[in-house]
């Protein structure tokens, strides 16, 4: 049984490939793992706040030190990591857009990544503290990024592949629907898509 965390971030519903390949993600994981639960946080129904100054003022404030403001200013952000540290597996659907991540995906990883929380600087470097988990990104791209001449321009792989990494999730996971802005492909593309998934 595993506790998996659904992080939605495109605004299209039923029409999206990257819930669509997120879902078929968690319900192989369901069969291979019966009795799994999993919490779903779409960010475009409640999208986190951009980072303000007291937000990096709260962030950089000793825990112990924190004043009712301090402690206000980072109830997003410690709910967004408490939903992370209690999920054994993370699934993340992340539409392509103009190269990078919506920015709503962009704005939860802004509260995600936080140094003495979810990351810390020892002697020997950066420390991830985000340990023992497993990150299913699902990805949809109208373009094609693994052959042909838009490879190198899939900026947010990369990007979630290294923040992850950063973090100290060692099992990142990428699986793609690619294609589907081309004439008459989309369903291929999800097809497709749905069958590379092996966990
Ligand atoms: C605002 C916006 C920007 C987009 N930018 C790109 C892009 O840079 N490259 C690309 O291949 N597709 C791009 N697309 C197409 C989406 O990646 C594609 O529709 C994908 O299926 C989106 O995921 P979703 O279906 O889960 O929403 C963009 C779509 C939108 C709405």
């Amino acid at each position: 049984m595993k506790k998996i965390l659904h992080i939605i971030s495109s605004p299209k519903g039923e029409a999206s490939m990257s819930i669509k390949l997120g879902n078929t993600v968690i319900d192989k994981i369901k069969t291979e793992y019966p009795g799994s639960t999993v919490k779903v946080r779409d960010l475009t129904k409640n999208p986190f706040p951009h980072l303000e100054e007291a937000t990096l003022a709260a962030f950089y404030t000793p825990a112990e030190n924190h004043t009712p403001e301090n402690r206000e200013a980072v109830k997003h952000s410690d709910e967004a990591i408490a939903e992370i540290m209690d999920a054994d597996i993370i699934v993340i659907g992340a539409p392509l857009w103009n190269f990078g991540v919506p920015s709503v995906l962009k704005a939860w990883i802004d509260h995600i990544a936080r140094v003495g929380h979810t990351f810390k600087y020892t002697e020997a470097g950066p420390e991830g503290l985000i340990k023992d988990k497993v990150v299913y990104i699902a990805m949809a791209s109208g373009g094609i990024y693994t052959s042909g001449a838009m490879q190198g321009y899939d900026y947010a792989t990369p990007y979630l592949k290294g923040l992850f990494s950063f973090l100290g999730v060692t099992d990142v996971n990428i699986f793609r629907v690619e294609g589907s802005a081309y004439p008459g492909q989309a369903e291929i593309a999800l097809q497709r898509g749905l069958e590379s998934i092996v966990l």
